[in-house]
This record gives structure tokens, C-alpha cells and sequence, in this order.
């Protein structure tokens, strides 16, 4: 059987990986969420005391970066792959906003983006794998068969990302969750290493009125088009 690649970039909380998931498990591919990877760094670097509120020892992290082991492994029960950090399962504690407030910053930095690059370039070398971030169908596989470049409008992205941290148990306001998501879009699309832009070849899907089924039939087609080729 035909396996392609299948590269799903867009801006934060568009449900990338939502759609990422259930479409790997519809085609029987492997799913890999590079956020998580990204998150893993961060969460490294805010155990470490290497960032705060004011301050990033940019070098420090660099120089500790050879320490940082990042696996995932599948859990039956939730039916995806979780993040591990030097073995520790961090799935959870990745997700809080604490993170996601500093992670566009750490991935910034070009030696945390070439060390999760060549991973991620490693993982798909066979094949038959859905993965979701800000630069794969540029610089991870330039060549997918396959690339989505997902898009909503900052609110209902805010919107979407709020009900899912207050469900999880968190308290916060819906304000510093929609900042949260501007800030990132901004850093995340201006950043000189490998910015997130659309690649020329990427088919653009605005989900703000589409339903998760909606958007998982249009991807399966398109995958199983490819794939029939
Ligand atoms: O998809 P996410 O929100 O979990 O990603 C967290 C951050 O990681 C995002 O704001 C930017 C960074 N990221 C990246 O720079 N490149 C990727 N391929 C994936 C994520």
C-alpha cells in the first residue's frame, strides 16, 4: 500500500490536532504532535529555572539541550501517543497556559528547532504518519504528499482553547487565554527561523464553521486520493 506523509501546520488552537488524530487512526498512520515536543523543551527549561517572567538564559538551555530526551508512547485508553521527558510522562503538565506562555519563545531558538527537527525528520522516514505543527510542510517535509494549512479567527480559537482548559480543571480568564493566543500567533509567524507561513503548495481550510466531522471527511478524501495514486 501507497504511504504518504500528511503535514498539518496552522496557527495555535485551530484543532489541529484534534483533526491530526482521528485522521492517523481513520488510515491506520502514526500521529506526532510536534507542539508537544516544543512544550517538552519549555517544560525542561522552566524545571531548570532557565526562563521566568524575567529572564531566558537563551545559552544555558542551548548548552543542556543534549540532556533532553523526548519520546512518545502510545496509551491505549486515551488512544494517542503521549509526550515523555527523560521518561517522565508530562502529557499534562505540558498543557497549562504557564507553558504555553513561554513556549514561543524557546522555539525561537534555532539549535531547540534543528535537535526536534531532525526527530520529527526521523520519525517519518517510513512513511504512513500525520504531523501537526507551524513548519512541517516547510522545513520538516518540504516534500509531503499532503499539506493542510489550518486557520480560524483568534476568537474562536480563544474560545476553543478556554472551554478545553476549564474543562481540564483550570481557572483563568478567557482575556489571558485570547492574549495568549495573539502573542503566540505573532512571535510564532515572525520568528526568523523557519516563521509559520503557508506553504505554496498547502491546501488552506478555515474551520471557524466547519464541524470536526466535516473537516475529518474533507482531509480522509484528500489523503485517500493521494494514497490510490
Ligand atoms: O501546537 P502547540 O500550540 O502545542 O505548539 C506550541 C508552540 O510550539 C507554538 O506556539 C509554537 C511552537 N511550535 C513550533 O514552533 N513548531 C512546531 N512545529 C510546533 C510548535
Amino acid at each position: 500500500m501507497n504511504k504518504i506523509i500528511i503535514a498539518i501546520d496552522g496557527f495555535s488552537s485551530t484543532g489541529k490536532s484534534t483533526i491530526a488524530k482521528q485522521l492517523a487512526k481513520k488510515l491506520n498512520y502514526i500521529y506526532v504532535d510536534t507542539g508537544a515536543m516544543y512544550r517538552a523543551v519549555t517544560y525542561f527549561a522552566l524545571e531548570n529555572n532557565l526562563i521566568g517572567d524575567d529572564f531566558f538564559k537563551e545559552d544555558a538551555l542551548v548548552n543542556k539541550l543534549e540532556e533532553i530526551s523526548i519520546n512518545f508512547k502510545f496509551n491505549k485508553d486515551a488512544g494517542f501517543a503521549e509526550v515523555y521527558l527523560n521518561g517522565e510522562n508530562i502529557e499534562a503538565a505540558i498543557r497549562t497556559l504557564r507553558v504555553s506562555k513561554f513556549v514561543s519563545p524557546v522555539a525561537t531558538l534555532s539549535a531547540v528547532r534543528r535537535k526536534l527537527v531532525e526527530q520529527q525528520q526521523l520519525m517519518g522516514k517510513d512513511k504512513g504518519i500525520v504531523m501537526d505543527g507551524r513548519d512541517i510542510g516547510t522545513v520538516v517535509f518540504p516534500d509531503a504528499e499532503l499539506k493542510i494549512f489550518m486557520t480560524a479567527s483568534a476568537e474562536t480559537r480563544a474560545k476553543r482553547r478556554y472551554k478545553e482548559l476549564l474543562d481540564r480543571g483550570h481557572k483563568l480568564s478567557y482575556d489571558d487565554v485570547l492574549e495568549n493566543v495573539t502573542t503566540r500567533d505573532h512571535i510564532d509567524s515572525t520568528r526568523e527561523d523557519s516563521p509559520l507561513i503557508k506553504a505554496d503548495d498547502a491546501i488552506e481550510i478555515d474551520n471557524s464553521d466547519l464541524s470536526i466531522e466535516e473537516q475529518l471527511n474533507r482531509l480522509v478524501a484528500f489523503a485517500e486520493e493521494l494514497i490510490s495514486r
